[in-house]
């Protein structure tokens, strides 16, 4: 296996203990370019954000398959072209301070974290029934567009996904999204060859992070909002703790992260 399980915790793992969960936590809009300012008002070197695809194959940043909730659109965001998602507001759902807000490109990303210096989670949320194409053309969109930075950590829930994506940009590392982690886990992270898991921290106890540490994977946590929690999940082991609030977990809080297997 050329990446992950058989590579060991200690090879290339450039990203530090705390993620902001889509750009900016819920302080800012969620999936827009408000959430590195955010970031960098509050120390943070991570994001996580949402991508899928437009229906002329644009790779954009959006949470829902519906628009309903975080834009001023309605309706699925597969039936829209670029042009049409481009020119809606995006920010104003969550204040008025917001109004204007774009939702960006996936190049917009990129732009802003080399910009800013913030590592990223690329998380692949295809809409439903284009899980192989948006896994293919944002793992090779992310290859292009992250070239001379950190690499982005890709991920996603759906395994088609993943596995398209592996197969597009095997270099680029992958972490399994799950809700609850299943009984089979440790076949498919194999079959994907991911190096991480990533789940709800609400599923996860202290035997089952050592478990998938001594498989030699790494852990994320999401979605961490109480700092008692965030350093339980530390002390846990776990690796990366993917939070709302950045506003109230800082890296100074946590124990020292936890020392490859
Ligand atoms: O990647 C962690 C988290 O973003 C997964 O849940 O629904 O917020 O994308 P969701
Ligand atoms: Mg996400």
């Amino acid at each position: 296996m050329a990446n992950g399980i058989d590579r060991g915790l200690s090879a290339d793992w450039p990203y530090p203990r705390l993620v902001a969960h889509r750009c900016g936590g819920t302080l800012v809009p969620e999936n827009t370019l408000a959430g590195f300012d955010a970031c960098v008002r509050y120390g943070y070197r991570m994001v996580e954000f949402d991508a899928k695809l437009s229906a002329d194959n644009q790779i954009f940043l959006l949470h829902d398959d519906k628009l309903d909730r975080t834009t001023n659109g309605h309706g699925a965001a597969v039936e829209h072209m670029w042009q049409q998602l481009a020119a809606l507001d995006a920010g104003a759902w969550h204040g008025p301070q917001f109004a204007g807000t774009r939702l960006p490109t996936l190049a917009d990303a990129a732009q802003r974290c080399a910009r800013d210096r913030i590592a990223a989670n690329v998380e692949i949320k295809p809409c439903p029934g284009r899980e192989v194409l948006t896994g293919t053309l944002v793992a090779q969109g992310t290859l292009t567009l992250w070239q001379g930075q950190t690499p982005p950590l890709l991920s996603s829930f759906s395994f088609e996904a993943l596995a398209a994506a592996r197969d597009a940009a095997p270099s680029l590392q992958r972490g399994m999204l799950f809700e609850e982690v299943p009984a089979d886990w440790l076949r498919i992270v194999r079959e994907l060859d991911c190096v991480s898991l990533h789940a709800s921290h609400r599923y996860l106890s202290e035997p089952l992070v050592a478990q998938i540490r001594e498989a030699g994977l790494r852990v994320l946590a999401y979605t961490v909002n109480d700092p008692a929690r965030a350093q339980l999940l530390a002390q846990w082991g776990v690796d990366m703790i993917c939070t709302d609030r950045i506003d109230k977990l800082q890296h100074d809080m946590l124990s020292a992260p936890a020392s490859p297997a």
